[in-house]
Formats: structure tokens, sequence, C-alpha cells
């Protein structure tokens, strides 16, 4: 007896401190399912007598009654909440009005805009579009790239390396050179593929930002000499800033994975602070290129057949900047909807070529 008035006030207590329809329901199987408390009481009542068996069969209904009141109530309540959540997170405004898309006001970002000309410069001259990883390992990165452990061209990548288990460690690439190895492994003479894409380094100031693009190109076949790569770089670089009388400079540097190499400046004037190309007798340096080095070849497994090869290597923000007047490089990532209204494009601005 005293037992079912601790299972009835215990109920109570129970229904009236959940705090939504789970808890609810979990109190009712509790007492009222199958095997619950208030059923094992029941199944004590047979072993009473007839006058306490009435006395207890009176308890149990009426607090059967008293629960499913309360039960009912309660679940009425936590319903109505969880429809008003559901109406405050799914909230529609039909009175809106319909958003316009004005294909007009919407702009291409200048990367996308200079990657996209690209493309079609480099695929218009007969080089494929290939990609590679963003997240390289030190092989490709590095060491086919005849850029071993100890070379100090590993300090001035600034690289972010990425934490594994595995001996060789995986890096952010710091440029789309790797790209070069992974079509030599893969391909055969002749190959001619270009690669544009994120690289990374850690470096952050007026003209560095961390994330940069890059455009990488490949040529190998019979007989490829210096003068292929000068009549290629001087192709491309007329073409893509439409100015046919563009002076261009080669001059003798150092890449680990050319030989020989050559940096490539552009002529220009500065005038009142405004760069202009194609005029004036300054220079500004716009790429890298070089003869591909017999140890790239070497290293990546590739069988030349007597096949030589070039390379280049240009970065995308420097190209737009020069072509575009954008000053700030930092601009670019600033996502500032005021900067890409002003130098962003026209999704009706299909980069095209007219080869006469
Ligand atoms: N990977 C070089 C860099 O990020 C650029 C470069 C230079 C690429 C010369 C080339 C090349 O393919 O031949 O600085």
């Amino acid at each position: 007896m005293s037992n079912l008035n601790e299972v009835i006030q215990l109920a109570t207590k129970e229904i009236k401190d959940s705090t939504n329809l789970d808890e609810l329901e979990k109190t009712r199987i509790k007492f009222f399912g199958k095997s619950g408390l208030i059923n094992q009481e029941m199944k004590k009542i047979s072993k009473l007598n007839a006058e306490k068996k009435k006395e207890i069969g009176k308890k149990l209904n009426l607090f059967k009654n008293n629960f499913s009141i309360e039960f009912n109530k309660k679940k009425n309540i936590f319903e109505d909440q969880k429809i008003q959540e559901k109406i405050e997170h799914d909230f529609l405004d039909p009175t809106l009005p319909e958003r316009s898309i004005n294909l007009n006001s919407s702009k291409v970002h200048p990367i996308t805009q200079t990657t996209e000309e690209i493309i079609s410069i480099l695929g218009s001259m007969g080089l494929k579009y290939v990609e590679g990883p963003d997240i390289e390992d030190d092989f490709h990165n590095f060491t086919a790239l005849n850029i071993p452990l100890d070379h100090p061209a590993r300090q001035m990548h600034d690289t972010f390396y990425i934490k594994t288990n595995k001996s060789n460690k995986n890096v952010l690439r710091t440029h789309t050179s790797p790209v070069q190895i992974r079509s030599l492994k893969n391909e055969k003479v002749p190959i001619k593929i270009f690669a544009p894409g994120r690289t990374y380094r850690c470096d952050s100031d007026i003209t560095h930002t961390p994330m940069f693009h890059q455009v990488e190109g490949l040529v190998v076949d019979k007989d490829i000499s210096f003068s292929n790569l000068k009549w290629f770089v001087s192709e491309f670089c007329k073409t893509f800033f439409n100015n046919e009388s563009l002076k261009l400079r080669f001059r003798p540097s150092f890449f680990p994975f050319t030989e020989p190499s050559a940096e490539v400046d552009v002529n220009c004037s500065r005038k009142k602070g405004k760069l202009i190309l194609g005029e004036g007798d300054e220079w500004m340096e716009i790429l890298g290129c070089g003869m591909v080095h017999p140890n790239v070849f070497e290293l990546s497994g590739f069988s030349t057949e007597g096949a030589t090869g070039f390379a280049f290597g240009i970065g995308i923000e420097r190209l737009a900047m020069l072509k575009y007047g954008m000053p700030d490089l930092r601009n670019f990532f600033e996502n500032d909807i005021r900067w890409l209204n002003h130098y962003g494009f026209s999704c009706f601005d299909i980069p095209d070529l007219n080869w006469d």
C-alpha cells in the first residue's frame, strides 16, 4: 500500500517535471507500459481481500484518470510549442517581392576572368588543360623538381606543411610546377599541357597573399629548343595584353627545375603613377621559364626518347593587375562589393579570340 502511494507520488512528480514530448512519453511507459510500475501494483491486487481490493482499485482508477488528464494537457502544450518553433524556424514571408536576378549587375571576379582568358589563349595555342591537387606531397612539390631536402630553394617557398603520420610530408602546393611531374609520370612524348590553379605560401604583405594563383605550362617534344620557348611566351603575352608591339626581355635567371632558366619582363612606362604596358623603356617582370632540367625527367621516371622540353610559370594576379590596372593585390581577396562592382566583369564578357 505504501509502495502504491510512493509510485503515485513519483508519477505525479515526473509528469509535472517533464519538459518535452520525449520525457512525457518515457514517463507514460515507465508507469503505464506493459511492465510499468502501475501494472506491477495491479498484479498485487489479486492477492488482497475484497475490501482492500475495492479500496485500492478505486484509488488506482482515480489516479489513472488524473494521470491521463495531466498527460494530455502537457502533451498539447508541447505539441503546440513544437509547431510554434517550426513556424518560427521555417518562416516564409509570402508578401515579399520576388528576388530580381539581374545578370548584368552580378560580376565575375577578375581572377576568374583572367584565368578564363589564359585558358582560352593557351588552349588555342595547342596546350591541353590539366589539373593537379592543392595538397601535394613533398616529392611532387620539391624533390622531383630537382629541389632536394637541403636545397636553399625550399626556404624561399615559405611552405605550409600539413601534419601526417607518413614519412612523406604533405604540403599546400607552393607553386603549380608539381603538375609538370604528374604529367611526366602519366604521359608520353609529346606532352603539351597547362595547369592553372591555387598556390599557397606562408607570406602576407602588400605584394603577397597566403593564397594566390599560377598557371604552369609544359611542352615536351622532339627538337624543342629555347627559341620555341621564346616564340611561345612572346605570342602568349602579346595576345593576352592585346598588344602586338609589346617588347619582351628574357633575363637569365635560376630555377632548380629548368636549365637554362629565364625571367621574362615586359616593357612599360610609368606616367603620373600610372603603369602603361607596351611603351617606354622600363621593364616589369611577369613570368619564369626555362628548358626542363634533365634531372626532372629522370626523377619523374620519364623516358624522353631524345625529346626536350620547355616550361613556364605565371602569376595570375600579376597579369590581372597589369592588364586591368589594379594597384593593390590584397583587394583581390577582401570581397569588398564596391571593388568587385568596379573591377568585376559582366558574365556576358566571355573571353574569346579572334585569330586572324
Ligand atoms: N614555379 C616557379 C615559382 O613559383 C615559377 C616557374 C619558373 C615555373 C620557371 C616554371 C619555370 O615552370 O620554368 O616561382
